[in-house]
């Protein structure tokens, strides 16, 4: 365990908050006139999800979701990190608004606000309506306008309480995990798919950012982005070179469009077939002048060259392969990442602010006479934390930092096989029990 810190080694403006996701946690499927979300429809489809497990009922969040932000309250946590299903409030993705949807999400920032609890929302994390992908998701470039009507209906709902937001939850994993490798909803393979939601997702984040702008006074904008400290297996130039590529896939192919630096086609060539999809202003209008921006690290990738992997010419050495510790995603536990992730997003210039938006572990939890003692996941958190506060004690700019998770949840394909939570959640009764990591975390944010 790493020597004592406190969250007031960081200063008293520094963020602490908790990061959950709408379909992660929600349930309540189709109550109250919510429709089908694409990752409804995925996780209904045999074979998609560990055990063919579904989110419909998840942590229950919809009906729970006062006991859970007591809970919050009751562990110091200050800021509550959630997103909003857009199909809970445009069940068709466009048209009719379901003021049911809004009144859930009226009711949750309202007892945010009741209990001191800042609220983060974030626009979209993954779950489309399946209506919109019935006309190609992400890859039709409609979505802009579709997307373009749910923000402002967010914004005049909820823009009077709600100063900060994010516009987009990890580009580069919805459309890498839906759109190119299918392992996510909605299935879909190929480049053919992906190049297109790529630019689109990059077009929605400054469109997202713009809109809010125009529409809330004071507001606070961000967005997020999926990251990993990435190194060539050894010193090779092959391997430098695949590294490379790995990196400006994974780490820069959102942010630096954004910063205006564009599309980082020279070190990955393939991404000149966005080409065709670039239509004239769009490069101008993927720009935006975000607040902050959300990094969210859990690991670091080791890269190889390989001849064998298409357009990119590298792969990842999994974790397990080098023999490494691991947690349960079978990623590396590998502290200093979060503090090379820091470093690298403080060499662009121009980004205001950065917080860590997301940062956690699975790890199996066991009960041993009621209580859940998890001592590797306060650990890991420990151990990143202190990264994040050598970064800041370096000087770097670093404002904030989120847990992901509070309760064990919907892990995506994993289903619920891995807990992220602080709080450990029995999916039969419902009952939450505090993890010792909670209890850490606790103590923590209290001094
Ligand atoms: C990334 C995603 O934003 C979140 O939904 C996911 O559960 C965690 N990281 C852990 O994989």
């Amino acid at each position: 365990m790493p020597k004592k810190i406190k969250a007031s080694d960081f200063g008293k403006e520094f963020i602490w908050g908790i990061s959950t996701a709408a379909f992660q946690i929600e349930g309540a499927y189709k109550k109250h006139g919510k429709g089908l979300s694409i990752w409804d429809t995925f996780t209904m489809q045999k074979g998609n999800i560990h055990k063919n497990q579904t989110a419909k009922v998840s942590c229950d969040f919809y009906h729970r979701y006062k006991e859970d932000i007591l809970l919050m309250k009751s562990l110091n946590i200050k800021n509550f990190r959630f997103s909003i299903s857009w199909s809970r409030i445009l069940p068709d993705g466009t048209g009719k608004v379901n003021q049911q949807g809004i009144k859930f999400y009226n009711n949750v920032i309202d007892f945010c606000l009741e209990c001191k609890i800042k609220p983060w929302v974030t626009l979209y994390h993954w779950d489309l309506p399946h209506e919109l992908q019935k006309q190609g998701g992400w890859t039709n470039r409609k979505i802009l306008d579709w997307f373009e009507e749910y923000v402002k209906i967010c914004a005049s709902n909820f823009g009077n309480r709600v100063k900060h937001w994010m516009i987009l939850n990890e580009p580069m994993v919805f459309t890498g995990g839906g759109y190119f490798l299918g392992i996510h909803a909605p299935g879909k393979k190929r480049m053919k798919n992906f190049l297109p939601a790529v630019h689109h997702a990059q077009l929605a984040q400054a469109l997202g950012g713009r809109i809010l702008k125009e529409n809330i006074p004071d507001v606070i904008i961000g967005t997020t982005y999926s990251c990993s400290y990435i190194v060539p297996k050894n010193n090779s130039k092959r391997n430098k070179r695949a590294a490379k590529k790995v990196d400006a896939l994974l780490n820069r192919l959102f942010i630096e469009p954004v910063l205006g630096l564009g599309y980082p086609t020279k070190d990955l060539p393939i991404l000149k077939k966005l080409n065709p999809y670039i239509l004239p202003g769009d490069i101008e209008n993927s720009q935006f002048k975000f607040d902050f921006i959300g990094i969210q690290n859990y690991t670091r990738e080791v890269v190889q060259h390989s001849y064998f992997i298409p357009y990119i010419g590298a792969k990842i050495i999994k974790a397990p392969k080098r023999g490494v510790g691991t947690t349960l995603m079978d990623w590396e536990v590998y502290p200093p990442s979060i503090y090379e992730m820091i470093r690298k997003y403080n060499s662009y210039k121009h980004i205001p602010n950065l917080i860590i938006t997301e940062n956690g572990a699975a790890f199996k939890d066991k009960f041993k006479k009621g209580k859940i003692q998890d001592k590797k996941r306060t650990k890991y958190l420990a151990t990143y934390i202190e990264q994040v506060l050598k970064a800041k004690k370096e000087g770097l700019n670093i404002g904030g930092y989120f847990v992901w998770t509070l309760t064990d949840n919907f892990e995506w394909a994993e289903g619920y096989n891995p807990g992220f939570g602080l709080v450990h959640v029995d999916f039969d009764t419902q009952k939450r029990t505090i993890k010792s990591s909670g209890k850490w975390y606790k103590t923590f944010l209290k001094n």
